[in-house]
């Protein structure tokens, strides 16, 4: 699998033709300057909740792409009234089947709302499976129990955590929610895009190796294989 990152929690993750964006954020991330939007693909783009650093691009890029949009019943009602139709309404607990893929939508501890202030629904996180490989989105959350039931679910090949620390746990719960969920490989999301994220990422992979697993931090733009 190929993953793609595109700066703060956006990502694209590849599988067998089938081409996943997560959380679009690009043109207000300064970081991501050296990202073309107008230039990415997508079969299907998934939100975790409603914040505008995981939004602001959805609705361009849903009508460049066509991608279906999948979200909470909330989000997905808001994208209609910007004009995207082709979406997939979902909330906690269910799996939905998309071209390649299955996405389940699983809890986040954290809170939502649209830009324009519009009520967001409840945050989520994502069990995506791609053929017979699975892994974890968490969204922006907290360190949760719940990330336990994954691991008794599915056997994840990799996690994509937030790591950044004041809005979302930091990298030490990072390792805690691996361990729950059973991720040995963890792609580090949501830190250093701005000031109160910014983390020493040295230390963080410390952390990670130290607890024997290992934490990837591609740079703005790089493709990994995951
Ligand atoms: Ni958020
Ligand atoms: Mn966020």
């Amino acid at each position: 699998m190929k993953l793609t990152y595109f700066g703060h929690s956006c990502f694209l993750v590849e599988s067998g033709g089938t081409r996943l964006l997560f959380d679009p954020f690009i043109t207000p991330n300064p970081l991501a300057a050296g990202v073309d939007i107008t230039k990415i693909q997508a079969d299907v783009i998934l939100i975790s909740h409603g914040h505008a650093d995981h939004i602001a691009d959805a609705v361009a890029l849903a009508k460049q792409t066509g991608a279906k949009v999948v979200a909470n019943w909330e989000i997905a009602d808001w994208l209609g009234l910007q004009g995207v139709s082709n979406t997939q309404p979902m909330n906690h607990g269910g799996t939905v089947g998309l071209p390649g893929a299955t996405a389940k939508m699983v809890n986040a501890i954290h809170s939502s709302s649209l830009p324009d202030g519009t009520y967001g629904g409840n945050p989520a996180g994502f069990v995506v499976k791609m053929g017979e490989e699975s892994f974890y989105y968490a969204g922006d959350t907290a360190l949760t129990l719940d990330m336990k039931l994954i691991a008794e679910e599915f056997a994840l090949r990799f996690a994509v955590l937030p790591i950044g620390d004041t809005f979302t746990m930091g990298a030490k719960d990072a390792v805690k929610a691996a361990e729950l969920c059973g991720a040995k490989k963890v792609v580090g999301v949501h830190y250093n895009t701005f000031p109160p994220i910014q983390i020493d990422t040295a230390a963080a992979q410390a952390a990670f190796a130290n607890d024997g697993l290992e934490l990837l931090l591609p740079a703005i733009g790089a493709t990994i294989e995951v």
